[in-house]
Order: C-alpha cells, then sequence, then structure tokens
C-alpha cells in the first residue's frame, strides 16, 4: 500500500511542481468584409477563401462516393451486427422487454458497398421509378439506409427524409407535399405506411429493409395493396440483372429534402444540395485532426437528421469505417442487449463517435452510479483523481508533465474508458447545448475532447465547430472553414454587433453551406434567407450569440423568446428560465410574458424533494404531492424562493414572475411538452395550460 500511494504522490507533486504556466490563448477566427447586411464577420483562422469541396472535382455526393470507393477500395465501409438470438425477459413486476444477442460487425467494402449502392439504384429503374420523382428513407439508421442514399444521388434523384417522432400527420403531409413515388423503410415502418395508405396518394412503391432472420413476406391491406412492395435484396438483384448507366447529378440540384419540426404548425422541407453537403463534408474534414481510414465511426443517431447524414458523409469521404448500432444497445449494460453480451460500442470499439447531450448527460449518470455503488477507497480515489484531472483539464495545472496523467488513466480511468470500447479520440456532440458539467466530466473520465458545434438543417448542419485543442466549455467554436458567421444588430433585443466587450447580435451564416429554403415555401424562405450582392447566401438564425475574444461564439438566447411587455421593456424568457431554474423548488419552468401585460407569469414544475422536505421541516400538511402544490403556502414559498435566485442575478423586477401555477407532474418527452433533449416547447405548453396562463394574468 505504501509503495502504491508514493507512486500516487511522486508525480502529482512533480506535476504541481512544473505547472502554473500561463496558457496561451490563439485566435480561431479572423475578422472579414463581406456584403450584405452590416454586421461583424469572421471565417476561421486557417483558410482565407472558404471551402466548397473536400478535394477538386468532388462538387457531388454522388461523384465524391464514386472517386472515394474507388480510392479507399479493399478498405473496410459498411458494419453491421448480425442477430443472433431474440428473447423477451419478464422482470419482476411483470413488464416485458426484449433482449438480443447480436455478434461480431460483418463488414462491406468500399468496392463492394459501390457495387450494392449501383445495383439498388439499377433496381429503382427496373422496379418503375422514373427520373424527377422523389425517393423517401423512412428508417432506422442502418447501412441499407446509407446504401439507398447513395443510390438515389446516383440516379440524381431527390431523397426526402422525416423525423421519425414527428407523427403521422407530418408524415403524410412530407410524402404527399413532396409527391413521393417510391419508399424505402424498414419494417416496422412499413407497418405505419400500411396504416396510413389511404391518406397516401402519391405513393406506387414500397421497398423495405429485411430484418435478419425474418424472411416472412410483410402482409398488405386495404389501399396499400395496391402498391409494388419488393424487398431491399430483391431491388438490387433487379439492378443486377438490368444494370441501367448512372444519371449522375450537378451540384446545384437538390439531394435531400429534409422535414424538420416548425415549432408551429405542420414540418417544413428543408432543400439541400449537393453543392451544400459537400461544403459541409470539406469544413468539417479539417477540424478533426488526422481524420482517415484508421478511423472507426459508431453510427446510431437518426440519419433523418442531419447531423448523423453530415457525420457519416464526412467519415467515408476520409475513407474510415462506419460501424451501425442504435441506442438501445449501445453499451453492454443497455437495455435490449442480454446480459454478459457485448453493447455495439465494446465490440466496435469505435475512435469517434457524434453524441446528442442527452446522450452523454445517460453516460455521465451512469459513471457516476457505478463509482458510487463502490464506495469506500475506489470513490475516495476516483473523487481524488477527478479533481486533479479536472484541474489539468481546465488548464490550472497543465505542465509538460505527463506521466500524472498516465497514471491516473491507468489506475482511475482505464475501466471507465472500456466503457465505450477503449479507443474513443474524440466526440462531437450537437443539437443542443451541451452543459458545462458534463463535458468536462467526459473530458476527464474519457480523456479525449469533446468537440460541440453549433448549426442548423438550413445551413445543412455544423457552421461552428470547437477545434480540438480548445478546452474551453459552454461555446461552440469558431466558424467552420465552409461558412462565414456574421453577428447582426437586433436592436429591439438590445444586442448590438458594436457591443463591449463581447459583439452581440443575431447569427447569421453565409457560404456555400446554405440550403436552398424551404419545399414550395417561398413566404417562409424570402423571411430567414437573404442573397447578397455577391451572390452569397445567407441564413438567419433566430439565435443570438456573441464573439469572444479569441473569435468562438457563444449562444446566449433566441430571438423568438423575447418578449416586448406592455410599457416597452424586453423580456428574454430564455434567459430568465435559466436563472430561475436555479432555485431548488423548480423543476422546469416556462416563463410567460403578454405584451398586453407589464409583468410575467409562470408554469413551474414542482421539485417534490425538495418541497415535501420543505414541508415536513415546517409542519405544512399535505395528502399527497399534488395536494402539497395547490397549497398557497406552497406558492408562496416558491415564489419567494424565485425572488431570491432572480435577486442574486440582478434581474429586473418586470422579469421576475409575480404569479406562478405549481405544477407536481414531470414534463417529460412522453407528454409532448418538451423535446426529447428535454428543450421546452413553448407554443405546445401555452396551449395545453392556455386556462391557467389566463387566470394568472386575472
Ligand atoms: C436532376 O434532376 C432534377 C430534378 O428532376 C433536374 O431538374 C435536373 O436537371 C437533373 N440534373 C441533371 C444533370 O440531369
Ligand atoms: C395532398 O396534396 C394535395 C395537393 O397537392 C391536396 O389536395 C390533398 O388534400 C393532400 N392530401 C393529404 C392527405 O394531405
Ligand atoms: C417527509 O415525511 C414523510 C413522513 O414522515 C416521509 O415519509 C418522507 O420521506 C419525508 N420526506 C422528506 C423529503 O423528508
Amino acid at each position: 500500500m505504501a509503495v502504491y500511494m508514493l507512486g500516487i504522490l511522486v508525480p502529482v507533486f512533480l506535476s504541481i511542481w512544473f505547472s502554473k504556466r500561463e496558457k496561451k490563448s490563439k485566435d480561431r477566427a479572423v475578422t472579414v468584409e463581406v456584403g450584405g447586411e452590416k454586421g461583424l464577420t469572421k471565417r476561421n483562422w486557417r483558410f482565407e477563401h472558404l471551402l466548397e469541396t473536400p478535394w477538386e472535382g468532388a462538387d457531388t455526393l454522388a461523384i465524391l462516393f464514386e472517386q472515394t470507393c474507388a480510392r479507399h477500395c479493399d478498405n473496410l465501409l459498411l458494419g453491421t451486427r448480425i442477430l443472433i438470438s431474440r428473447e423477451t425477459e419478464v422482470s419482476e413486476d411483470g413488464r416485458a422487454f426484449e433482449k438480443v444477442t447480436l455478434g461480431h460487425y460483418e463488414w462491406t467494402t468500399y468496392g463492394q458497398a459501390f457495387r450494392s449502392a449501383d445495383d439498388f439504384a439499377s433496381g429503382l429503374v427496373a422496379i418503375g421509378h422514373e427520373k424527377g420523382e422523389r425517393v423517401a428513407i423512412f428508417a432506422e439508421t442502418r447501412a441499407e439506409w446509407f446504401l439507398a442514399l447513395q443510390a438515389c444521388f446516383r440516379r440524381n434523384l431527390t431523397v426526402v427524409t422525416i423525423y421519425a417522432s414527428l407523427g403521422e400527420e407530418a408524415l403524410v403531409h412530407s410524402l404527399n407535399e413532396t409527391e413521393v413515388t417510391t419508399v424505402v423503410c424498414d419494417r416496422k415502418q412499413l407497418k405505419k405506411l400500411v396504416d396510413l395508405s389511404r391518406n397516401l396518394d402519391t405513393v406506387k412503391r414500397v421497398v423495405y429493409m429485411e430484418d435478419y432472420g425474418n424472411t416472412l413476406e410483410p402482409s398488405l391491406s386495404g389501399s396499400s395493396s395496391k402498391w409494388t412492395v419488393a424487398s431491399f435484396s430483391h431491388v438490387q438483384s433487379l439492378g443486377r440483372q438490368l444494370p441501367a448507366n448512372p444519371d449522375m447529378p450537378l451540384a446545384a440540384d437538390i439531394a435531400v429534402i429534409m422535414y424538420t419540426s416548425g415549432s408551429t404548425g405542420l414540418p417544413k422541407g428543408v432543400m439541400m444540395s449537393h453543392r451544400n453537403m459537400v461544403a459541409t463534408v470539406a469544413g468539417v474534414t479539417t477540424m478533426v485532426p488526422g481524420l482517415g481510414s484508421k478511423d472507426v465511426y459508431l453510427a446510431y443517431l437518426p440519419l433523418a437528421h442531419v447531423l448523423e447524414i453530415a457525420a457519416e458523409s464526412t467519415l467515408f469521404a476520409a475513407g474510415a469505417a462506419i460501424g451501425y448500432g442504435s441506442p438501445l444497445t449501445m453499451t453492454d449494460t443497455s437495455s435490449k442487449i442480454k446480459h454478459g453480451t457485448k453493447g455495439d460500442v465494446t465490440e466496435l470499439r469505435p475512435t469517434l463517435m457524434t453524441a446528442v447531450p442527452a446522450i452523454l448527460d445517460r453516460v455521465r449518470e451512469g459513471v457516476r452510479k457505478k463509482v458510487k455503488t463502490k464506495g469506500g477507497f475506489t470513490n475516495t480515489l476516483f473523487q481524488f483523481a477527478y479533481k486533479r484531472r479536472l484541474a489539468a483539464v481546465e488548464g490550472s495545472w497543465l505542465g509538460a508533465w505527463g506521466l500524472e496523467k498516465h497514471l491516473w488513466n491507468a489506475v482511475v480511468f482505464r475501466k471507465i474508458r472500456s466503457v465505450l470500447g477503449g479507443r474513443v479520440r474524440g466526440m462531437l456532440s450537437g443539437g443542443a447545448p451541451l452543459s458545462g458539467d458534463t463535458q468536462r466530466f467526459i473530458n476527464v473520465c474519457f480523456g479525449v475532447p469533446i468537440l460541440q458545434g453549433y448549426g442548423l438543417t438550413e445551413t445543412c448542419a455544423g457552421a461552428t465547430f470547437c477545434e480540438w485543442d480548445d478546452t474551453s466549455v459552454g461555446r461552440v467554436g469558431p466558424p467552420v472553414p465552409h461558412c462565414y458567421l456574421k453577428l447582426v444588430n437586433w436592436e429591439e433585443g438590445g444586442y448590438l454587433f458594436t457591443d463591449t466587450p463581447m459583439p452581440r447580435g443575431e447569427i447569421v451564416i453565409g457560404g456555400p453551406s446554405v440550403t436552398m429554403g424551404y419545399f414550395k415555401n417561398t413566404v417562409k424562405t424570402e423571411e430567414v434567407y437573404k442573397v447578397d450582392e455577391n451572390g452569397m447566401r445567407w441564413f438567419y438564425t433566430g439565435d443570438i450569440g456573441c464573439f469572444h475574444q479569441d473569435g468562438c461564439i457563444e449562444i446566449i438566447d433566441r430571438k423568438k423568446d423575447i418578449v416586448k411587455l406592455q410599457h416597452g421593456e424586453y423580456v428574454s424568457l430564455g434567459k430568465v428560465e435559466a436563472v430561475l431554474s436555479g432555485s431548488r423548488y423548480v423543476d422546469s419552468i416556462m416563463l410567460y410574458a403578454d405584451p398586453f401585460h407589464s409583468h410575467c407569469i409562470a408554469i413551474i414544475v414542482a421539485a417534490q424533494a425538495a418541497l415535501e422536505e420543505w414541508a415536513n421541516d415546517t409542519g405544512v400538511q399535505y395528502s399527497n404531492f399534488a395536494d402539497l402544490c395547490s397549497n398557497p403556502a406552497t406558492i408562496k414559498e416558491v415564489l419567494s424562493s424565485i425572488s431570491k435566485v432572480a435577486k442574486q442575478a440582478q434581474l429586473q423586477k418586470f422579469e421576475v414572475p409575480t404569479k406562478i401555477k405549481l405544477l407536481h407532474e414531470a414534463w417529460t418527452p412522453e407528454t409532448g411538452l418538451v423535446t426529447a433533449a428535454l428543450k421546452i416547447k413553448r407554443e405546445v405548453i401555452r396551449k395545453t395550460f392556455a386556462d391557467d396562463l389566463k387566470n394568472l394574468y386575472q
């Protein structure tokens, strides 16, 4: 034990000795003069001109696929785990869970993938899909999704994608609006389509991807029986028998129409050209050092999401291997993995991953719980090691000494790292803001940079991306080398690009990745897209950002969340909510400000444990939690708590709600009141609690 302790202490002291060097900060973005609206514009510091293609001539995804497959012909491209067995386990309380045992990854090389996609492209012609008609892909993320996409590109067919979570009405609307004639789907979605077939007037053909070990013909009924239904492999074999010459697109042709949720009403289809998508690939490629054919990527996020399409396109352009998995089978302890067998990540051992914040939060909680249950020395050692590494990552003790790092890695973090396979060298996070705590936790425990990016479907994913050596939290990095980022004044909101010390304003993105607008919706397109005098496209994001000294962006507000009160004061709903969430009694909160009143009100989901503790301490009687939440004394206590945190944060009087409604039921994604990333859906909450809001303003 003594030797052990000495082994720990010596490097720690040496490390402290050699430390305390000031960290230098470098400029990561450069100011430029460009056209369009007045503002402050920056570009990435490394490239004087915006990148448009990953290499000369690769100006469509179709040609990119052809060239990449030729270049990396014998490298592995697509990996899929074969199902070995499926069983149902029943838990003690009688609920049934499906558990699967999955085998090793089986791989397709770049050369094989090219032939597969080419066959499928010819097969589409063989089953009667005409030039100019659109194809929808509606399935969970898997290798066939990727192949179908490439096949459509080879035939200059526009692919329509729809978030599975958008619901039936949105699905019917998207397929109808784009007049899709062929849908490529998995068996699960096929069932959904059959149920909706009465409303799907334009669909003529459905191609379903087979499930491993399920060779039964799907059963059809009703109006769907007028469809031509064929399996994915059948279409491929038709294509092999009847090869068709490719029909390659031009850079300006629309590659994908991606339907995303609007904050109100029906979803909007964002039109992405080949030019948009190859620009994103070109820019993002430069942000990951050493990206190449040695990299292995775990693909599991929905491909209907721009983040995943951009990530997979970037990885494959670099010659890397893409192994497919799913959120439910990701780790050894994932809910669908049979106990004692391997999850996707331990089987694949990826070097790069993408994640949305909700998943990273889950990983963090998992590690925390595990360490806590071990208790004792393990816990103490973990806490100490964590503090040391945290200080190092944050730069306060960063010395040239790597010894201490290796020590902690060997003693404490190696085990944790093996949860993700042990080879991960970087993670990208996008889709929603990542909390600083979680970012740090992953940095320390997994010893890898976690690169936060910012972008929208309308900007074809990444518009900013943290650099590999940037250890800060809470920021989203400088503009990527394929676009400009401009801050323009939003005077009503009080954000100006001349603000000091940090310029602030609405974020506007310009360059080749800015998409072509919304499908069949010129009004909305003209509202948020502008073309300047030099022909450059700009997208107005509605997000408010500020430039840090080094040119990195921090997102600080959202334009549509700002309301002007009766006396002309502006209330930033998001900002105030973030402050008030600091009260221990607040689980979730939606602030509401009506322009016809001079003060705000709020709907608050109460934090059960904290309120019950208060009730116990003060002797307030209650029969159940709902009862406690409706007690005027409770409401008074919560109001006083939020005004305290508001005061500490120096909120203005008109920003603090004068009246609140206290709810006892949590807002989960299932309720429809918050998104999967737990962002509140203002419009839905407003509608759901319309009566309460009205009463509060009386
Ligand atoms: C690709 O398809 C679109 C839509 O049908 C068409 O307008 C365009 O001209 C086609 N491109 C080429 C190069 O044929
Ligand atoms: C499909 O679109 C057409 C117009 O293009 C419209 O008349 C029809 O009502 C739509 N059908 C559904 C089910 O939305
Ligand atoms: C409050 O008191 C009840 C009954 O005494 C007890 O069951 C509960 O655990 C207490 N809750 C808290 C948060 O202290």
